[in-house]
């Protein structure tokens, strides 16, 4: 079993990055069989989608633009669930859309072409991390949220505010809403998920 944590964040050792670390490390507390593994979207090229409407119309989850979004499909493909975090950079870091907008493509086309077979991340469970310097991290969730239900994923949602993932703000360590404390349930809620 593999969880993966996606950073997008363009500074690795920033809030986003800790928290999902946080979360990744509830998982292995948990399930200590369960192997994690954390990429950087700021270390990765991804590209836009070139709306092509060629090689992804036509086969099932395969794009034809060649960067480092092949590499991090096969890492999500293998992942048994998936822990994305982006910050609030009104609403999300670029690099974040580009990755959602590829996926989101394939996944659009897979129905549109009546494609059989199930979604590639049909019913895998993810989990969302977000950060801000202070503000509302909700636009930054429902981002995440719309683009998780497009690949038919399930999202897990915890009983504590902001509901739909944890979120940071400010400086993490006088954050009064805990969430490292959040973090750690989700990293909990996660690994059940995964093996269950
Ligand atoms: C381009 C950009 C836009 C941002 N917009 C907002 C914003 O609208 N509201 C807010 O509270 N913080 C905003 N921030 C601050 C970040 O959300 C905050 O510093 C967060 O901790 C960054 O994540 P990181 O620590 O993982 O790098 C913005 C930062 C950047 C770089």
């Amino acid at each position: 079993m593999k969880v993966l944590g996606i950073v997008g964040s363009m500074r690795k050792e920033g809030n986003t990055g800790q928290l999902v670390e946080a979360v990744l490390g509830a998982v292995k507390e948990t399930k200590p069989k369960i192997r994690t593994q954390i990429v950087n979207l700021s270390a990765l090229e991804i590209g836009p989608c070139q709306g092509c409407y060629d090689v992804c119309a036509k086969t099932p989850y395969k794009c034809v633009v060649k960067d480092d979004f092949q590499g991090l499909l096969q890492k999500m493909e293998d992942a048994d669930g998936i822990v994305f975090g982006a910050p609030l950079y009104f609403p999300v870091p670029s690099r974040v859309v580009a990755l959602c907008e590829r996926l989101v493509c394939l996944a659009y086309f897979h129905d549109m072409r009546g494609h059989k077979g199930t979604h590639l991340f049909e019913d895998k469970p993810c989990a969302f991390i977000s950060a801000t310097g202070g503000g509302d991290p909700l636009e930054v969730f429902r981002y995440l949220f719309g683009f998780a239900m497009s690949m038919r994923m399930t999202p897990l949602t915890i009983k504590r505010f902001p509901y739909y993932g944890v979120a940071g703000r400010g400086d993490l360590a006088k954050d009064e809403g805990k969430p490292f404390d959040g973090a750690s349930e989700l990293g909990r809620f996660l690994a059940e998920a995964v093996e269950g």
